[in-house]
């Protein structure tokens, strides 16, 4: 998996795609590589293990060429199992996942054919190699239809080194043009800044670069009618500024990204939900990781409001069985998520109404739904989301209110909805007492983040952030399943986070609270409650209040600002943590 790019240019070929790889990285950084043409047919290529920065160096001549960014799916991360994958005339770059590589691989060796590297994509290239009898687009479209799984591919051929050809199916490809260049690349958001105009290509359209044109095909060379490139839209990707994390810029952006949020929702039009919002048997939800928590967080609300309503991770929404006269929610920053995006067409394909909610306007997802509501957050660039969540918050609170107001009455909490972001600012008057619990916590093995009710999806939010930039293992519980077993682990100094923003619950934390202590544990409160001294903490985080049901989008706020300071006092970069990558594109 990871992120490609193609692209002509007859200036600046290696530093185009050097720098798009750069905004690709997000996608992947466990090794990078790039190739490109001469005009006589020969490849120069560099790759390497390690992030972008490890390609660096004296541009490569070649006015056509492929690059790549990864994360390790097949094999490990090593010079060798960088792409791109070469094989007689051709080089091949590849995001997906070959499902049947083992017969590939067994089928292809039996043939004679010798592997360098351990991955699943070098077999694409030695397909198309096999195929080639001098049409490079049909050798191209042969080996892809030998693939089960998912691949966005981009390819040069020594016979043809004025050309590029890619192909996609199930993994994102975008074309682009401007500035004396055209790109393909598996993501708008790694083109903005270099392209003024993109055009998305769909699921089984190869795209071909040649001669300075760009063109869509389908697999039998057929051209594809009706594309049209659009002006992009969105920011080019911004720089953390001085000695800031991207992490900490983004959580700093909190109250401007929610602002964006509010004035993006102002201009949306829900004019085809209403009926299917009225009609809904079932309202559903899906989402991955973050989004997904921003998911049960919209469900928890409708329930409590009387909507029948269910969320299930997307990799799980099988069990949903979404289908006619059902809502469906899919949630993601990226709207390329490939598990989100296989729940969300499994479910329109049922006959469900399919909404998205997405950071990225011409996004995967954002196409294939029937309505969208955009976060408008601002691009986010750190593999954590933060600021995303705080605007899919909002977006679904909005949602909610918009769905209660046709099937009955609009909620009142609706109108607190304008003061988030300058809430959200308020809630930052905690992060000095945050800074100093991340300094008391730092040598923590584990920790718990406990909360009741809303506050419990708060406390996963919490442990997934901790886990994934400190690398401290951590569990969000409900705290009431506190005595059912985890207390065993608490002890003496064991950290615990408690999160309280009900009233009507104080009582309940506060008897979580004694059985922590009473072993020995440290709990950290965070709540907006002066009553909540009765809840026995040896740390008191105080939060900014708004009417209960919209205290999520800011009970959550001082935690990824504890992970993130738990990760620098640790020594680890909060920006890319290990084994992950921002956008995950496959199943
Ligand atoms: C956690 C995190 C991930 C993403 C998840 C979904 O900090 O960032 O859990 O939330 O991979 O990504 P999107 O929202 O792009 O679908």
């Amino acid at each position: 998996m990871g992120g490609i790019v193609g692209c002509f240019a007859r200036d600046g070929c290696f530093e185009r795609l050097f720098s798009a790889l750069n905004r690709l990285e997000y996608r992947g950084y466990d090794s990078a590589g790039i190739a490109l043409l001469s005009g006589e047919g020969a490849f120069s290529v560099r790759k390497k293990k390690g992030g972008v920065a490890a390609i660096a160096g004296e541009p490569l001549a070649g006015s056509v060429g492929i690059g790549h960014t990864r994360w390790a799916t097949h094999g490990a991360p090593s010079d060798v199992n960088a792409h791109p994958h070469l094989c007689g005339k051709f080089a091949l770059v590849h995001n997906g996942v070959v499902e049947n590589d083992a017969a590939l691989r067994a089928e292809l060796a039996a043939a004679g054919e010798r592997f360098l590297s351990e991955t699943d994509s070098e077999l694409i290239v030695h397909l198309i190699a096999r195929a080639y009898a001098g049409d490079f687009f049909a050798a191209v479209s042969a080996a892809c239809a030998r693939i089960e799984g998912s691949y966005a591919v981009a390819v040069l051929c020594a016979d043809h080194p004025d050309t590029i050809v890619c192909a996609r199916r199930g993994s994102p490809l975008v074309a682009g043009a401007g500035g004396g260049a055209l790109y393909v690349c598996s993501d708008i958001p790694a083109l903005c800044g270099s392209a003024a105009y993109i055009c998305p290509a769909e699921e089984g359209e190869f795209v071909v670069i040649r001669a300075g044109e760009i063109g869509f095909f389908r697999a039998d060379g057929s051209p594809v009618p009706g594309k049209v490139f659009t002006r992009v839209r969105g920011a080019a990707r911004p720089h953390a500024v001085g000695a800031k994390t991207h992490m900490e810029a983004e959580i700093a952006e909190v109250p401007a990204a929610l602002a964006g949020t509010l004035a993006s929702l102002k201009e949306a039009d829900l004019s085809a939900c209403r009926a299917p919002f009225r009609a809904a048997r079932r309202v559903l939800a899906v989402g991955c990781g973050t989004a997904y928590h921003a998911a049960l967080s919209f469900c928890g609300l409708l329930a409590a409001e009387g909507v029948p309503s269910l969320c299930r991770p997307a990799s799980e929404a099988a069990a949903l069985a979404a289908g006619e006269g059902d809502v469906l929610v899919a949630v993601s920053q990226s709207g390329e998520t490939a598990d989100t995006l296989a729940a969300a067409r499994a479910a329109r394909a049922r006959g469900a109404f399919l909404l998205a909610v997405t950071n990225v306007e011409q996004s995967s997802l954002a196409s294939l739904a029937q309505a969208a509501l955009f976060l408008r957050a601002g691009p986010e660039v750190a593999v954590a989301a933060t600021k995303s969540y705080n605007c899919q918050l909002l977006c679904l609170y909005f949602l909610a209110a918009r769905l209660l107001a046709a099937r009955s009455t609009a909620p009142a909490w609706e109108q607190s909805l304008a003061a988030l972001p300058a809430l959200a600012r308020r809630a930052f008057d905690s992060f000095s007492a945050v800074s100093a619990l991340a300094a008391a916590w730092q040598d923590a093995r584990g920790m718990y983040f406990l909360g009741r009710g809303q506050d419990a999806v708060t406390a996963r939010e919490g442990a997934l952030k901790v886990k994934e930039i400190a690398y401290i293992f951590a569990e969000g519980l409900p705290a009431g399943e506190l005595k059912h077993g985890p207390l065993a682990l608490v002890e003496e100094g064991f950290p615990v986070a408690l999160i309280c923003t009900s009233r009507a619950l104080i009582r309940k934390c506060a008897t979580a609270a004694a059985e922590v202590s009473a072993r020995g544990g440290r709990v950290a409160l965070f709540s907006q409650y002066g009553e909540a001294l009765a809840i026995p903490a040896a740390f008191r985080i105080r939060l900014p209040a708004a009417p209960e049901p919209l205290m999520p989008a800011l009970a959550v706020i001082p935690l990824p600002h504890l992970a993130c300071r738990l990760a620098l006092l640790r020594g680890h970069d909060p920006d890319r943590p290990r084994n992950l990558a921002k956008s995950v594109t496959v199943e």
